[in-house]
């Protein structure tokens, strides 16, 4: 897909994997990157520095009337969007058995709500705006998680699992009605970030991860399977159980 001078936008922007993303479409070429969320120095930061080109937009994406009011900003102000990258997540550790499991739910309710409701509401309200371009497409962020959880997590990597599925029906979906409309998933492996500061090994740079998305979009790849994740599907494929046990202390 050329992906020059469209206008996209990518939730969690400003840090991480999806900075890396901002970074490396600008660089390639993007014409305008509506940055989401929510720490306002870091939008900021990233509106002085590509001048003209970023429009930061804080919302926070865990509370169901900020993603109202944001898909409502876009339609105002970007009806030429082509590209939404769901990108924003967070990750809570989590051990259920370990005191009273209740303490963790407000937690688990913005988790599951930043990883999979957003995402959910986001999608559609801006549905029939990347429907009306001529081509247009929307890269879901998972994780190797999706396909086989870790213990720590357990509602992260049920997050990852709900929008795998998610993003595969509507996939299906427009395969038939909207064949301009591409869905696609991209699923990093261990990046480098402050989601994963202090703990994993072997983690990849948030820029390869980045290169690696921005490569399968250009490529018009429905599964964007970045480093170990390929070879974790690949395993997963001939075992599902060794692909278990491979990640479930992960
Ligand atoms: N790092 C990994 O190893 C890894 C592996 C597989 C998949 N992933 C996925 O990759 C994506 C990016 O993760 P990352 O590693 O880059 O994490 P990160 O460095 O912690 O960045 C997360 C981004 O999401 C935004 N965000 C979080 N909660 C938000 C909320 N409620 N509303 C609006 N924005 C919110 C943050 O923005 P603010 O801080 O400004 O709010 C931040 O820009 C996530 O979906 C993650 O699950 C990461």
């Amino acid at each position: 897909m050329d992906l020059n001078g469209r206008t996209m936008l990518v939730t969690g922007g400003a840090n991480g994997i999806g900075l890396a993303l901002t970074r490396l479409l600008l660089g390639e070429g993007a014409g305008r990157i509506l940055v989401v969320g929510r720490d306002q120095r870091r939008l900021d930061g990233l509106r002085a520095a590509y001048d003209g080109k970023v429009t930061p937009i804080r919302a926070d994406l865990s509370r169901p009337g900020e993603v109202d009011r944001l898909v409502e900003t876009v339609r105002d102000t970007a009806p030429d969007l082509s590209v939404l990258v769901n990108n924003a997540g967070v990750q809570t550790l989590t051990d259920f058995l370990d005191g009273d499991p209740a303490r963790h739910v407000p937690a688990l309710r913005d988790e599951i709500g930043t990883n999979f409701t957003a995402v959910v509401a986001l999608t559609c309200g801006l549905l029939p705006l990347l429907r009306s371009q001529p081509a247009a497409m929307v890269v879901n962020v998972t994780s190797g998680l999706a396909l086989a959880p870790k213990k720590s997590s357990p509602v992260y990597c049920a997050t990852k699992a709900a929008v795998r599925a998610f993003t595969k029906g509507l996939r299906y979906q427009a395969e038939d009605a909207a064949p301009h409309l591409r869905v696609v998933e991209a699923l990093p492996p261990l990046v480098d970030t402050d989601m994963t500061r202090g703990r994993g090994r072997g983690k990849i740079g948030a820029e390869d991860c980045a290169r690696q998305i921005v490569a399968g979009m250009r490529a018009h790849a429905t599964e964007i399977y970045v480093g170990k994740s390929r070879l974790l599907r690949a395993i997963q494929g001939l075992s599902p159980s060794l692909a278990d046990r491979i990640m479930r202390n992960g």
